[in-house]
């Protein structure tokens, strides 16, 4: 795991209907520390997946820069995992074989890979599912297979981009449980996009509001872990830090 520093990152982009620049990330400073979580929430439109993308190496800043720990970010690389809200899991390969792609990409020989799936899908709960093909599971399960798909890379920084915004409410707190758990276990450091305000809370060390392609604000979480649902949800300082962040999003 490492540190992952964003300066002065902008990112605009011509949008040919409107014959004109749109800026999507303006001037982005930020800092996330070696094994923190931080949560990046904001509406729909207000730069996250562009934020997403650039730190993920998919498209180019259009000015500052992206480190991890002293090392400049040029385009993708195995250093950074990537979860989507879908998962393009490999709907040919089974779930263990799914986990264990990343591994063997890097050359390590079936039986080490499947030894490194295994031990994965067990912190999800999915060892009995590694047979299986992903049109097999329900929704909640492909996205578990998605989170261990990420991990099992060993990326020295997690990207996740609205990654459980598509599965019903009930599996969502449970990922978000499990999601914790594991951040606990492992300290990776992840950096989690979101428009959904409890969800920011619930998970992140700090919340950063984004509006309009600027961060609005920086707030640290000192809630206890591990997290629960049943607790927060009842929990004032929960409920007070959820209603900050909601007015700022709100004003955004
Ligand atoms: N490829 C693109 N070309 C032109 N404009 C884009 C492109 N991608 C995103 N945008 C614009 O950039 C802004 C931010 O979009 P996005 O990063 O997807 O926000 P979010 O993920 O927060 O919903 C929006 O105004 C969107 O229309
Ligand atoms: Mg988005």
């Amino acid at each position: 795991m490492k540190s992952l520093t964003i300066q002065n990152l902008s990112k605009t982009y011509f949008d040919p209907y409107a014959g004109a620049n749109v800026t999507a990330v303006h001037d982005i400073s930020l800092h996330v520390k070696q094994g923190e979580f931080v949560s990046i929430v904001g509406p729909s439109g207000c730069g996250k997946t562009t934020l997403l993308n650039m730190l993920a190496g998919f498209i180019p800043p259009s000015g500052g820069s992206i480190m991890i720990d002293d090392k400049p970010v040029k385009g993708p690389g195995a250093d950074r995992g990537v979860v989507f809200q879908t998962f393009a899991l490999f709907p040919w390969k089974t779930v263990l074989e799914n986990v264990g792609f990343g591994p063997r990409m890097r050359g390590l020989p079936t039986a080490e890979c499947d030894r490194i799936a295994r031990e994965f899908l067990s912190l999800v709960g999915l060892e009995h599912a590694a047979d299986r093909y992903p049109n097999e599971l329900s929704g909640g399960m492909q996205q578990r297979v998605g989170v261990v798909r990420a991990l099992a890379n060993n990326p020295d920084v997690l990207l996740m981009d609205e990654p459980f915004a598509s599965v019903d409410a009930q599996t969502r707190m449970t990922l978000q449980e499990e999601l914790t758990r594991i951040w606990q276990e492992r300290r990776p450091t992840i950096l989690f996009i979101t428009h959904d305000v409890a969800e920011s809370v619930f998970l992140a060390d700090r919340v950063v509001v984004l509006s309009k392609g600027r961060v609005l604000e920086d707030m640290p979480i000192a809630l206890e872990r591990p997290r629960v649902w049943e607790h927060l949800i009842e929990d004032d300082t929960f409920k007070a830090l959820s209603a900050q962040v909601l007015h700022k999003v709100r004003s955004a």
